[in-house]
């Protein structure tokens, strides 16, 4: 079976990046010049997916526009000649993605977002993505993920290693080694303090996952932060199924914290075709303490 689907759960309240959020979607913040939900969104295609699931909350409206038509603007585009802008504006989303979009009417977690699609994904595995973590790999992450799924045919979770003082930020795996980037995960859990953490194998955000981790999700009580943990659903799902961590090859940018937004403009900056040889001489230029 392959991975037809992914949910791209948006509905969060991006409380790390008020005021910039108070009226637009955190995943609308660009990188360069792109929304980091069309990052995601490119990843997703890359990786043989067609139907895109986003689960909105309010202020969410930005991102259905982003992958609708613009009728007008496509039109004046047209008639002032600037066929590149309309090439680039057109391939947002191409002819054979489908998009939908279903509605997180309360902020109560990842899982409970992740939960809202279940109804869309058919029973069939799916894939998650985090836009707010940004993805960068000679080989598209979640493109090397869905070549491991054709291989293992069980839930897989991306992760890297972190730093032990960071275990809190994320959840943390440990198990048993399969190959040489994929482990039998026996234990995940969320947020640990250093002390607690079974390893230091963090989980970023990319999982692709089987169906079985619906009923999971609804039968675990609140977790971290009194809110419907992923982490615990998942937590659940390793009692009835096989689940793989996969460290995967490339670079996260946590676009969710300033730090990792800012590194993730300057680097891809850096190496955008317009103006990344701009960009470098500008940064040499300037006078640092
Ligand atoms: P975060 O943990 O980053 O939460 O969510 P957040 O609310 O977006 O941001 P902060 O922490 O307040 O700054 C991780 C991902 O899960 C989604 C978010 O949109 C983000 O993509 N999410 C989170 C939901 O869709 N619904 C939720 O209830 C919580």
């Amino acid at each position: 079976m392959s991975i037809t689907k992914a949910i791209f759960p948006v509905a969060g309240l991006g409380t790390r990046f008020l005021p910039a959020t108070k009226a637009q979607p955190k995943e609308m913040l660009p990188v360069v010049d792109k929304p980091l939900i069309q990052y995601a969104v490119e990843e997703a295609y890359d990786a043989g997916i067609r139907e895109m699931i986003f689960v909105t909350g309010r202020h969410k409206r930005p991102i259905e526009d982003h992958f609708d038509t613009a009728f007008e603007l496509e039109y004046e585009l047209e008639h002032a000649g600037k066929m590149d802008l309309l090439k680039t504006v057109q391939s947002i989303k191409p002819a054979d993605m489908e998009c939908v979009f279903v509605r997180q009417p309360k902020s109560l977690g990842l899982g409970h977002a992740v939960l809202c699609g279940e109804r869309l994904v058919r029973g069939e595995p799916f894939a998650v993505l985090l836009a707010d973590d940004l993805m960068v790999g000679t080989t598209p992450i979640l493109k090397q993920m869905v070549a491991q799924f054709d291989e293992l045919q069980g839930s897989i979770l991306a992760v890297q290693e972190v730093p032990a003082e960071h275990t809190k930020r994320y959840g943390i795996v440990a198990g048993t080694p399969v190959s040489e980037r994929v482990m039998a995960i026996s234990k995940i859990v969320e947020k640990p303090a250093p002390e607690a953490a079974p390893s230091r194998l963090g989980v970023a955000g990319r999982y692709i996952l089987t169906p079985a981790v619906f009923e999971q999700i609804r039968s675990q009580p609140r977790g971290v932060g009194n809110e419907i943990q992923l982490t615990d659903g998942i937590a659940g799902l390793l009692n009835l199924e096989k689940v793989f961590a996969y460290q995967y090859e490339g670079k996260r940018y946590d676009c969710g914290s300033k730090e990792g937004f800012l590194e993730a403009n300057v680097e891809l900056a850096l190496k955008h075709h317009q103006v990344g040889d701009w960009f470098r001489s500008y940064l040499k230029q300037l006078k640092l303490d």
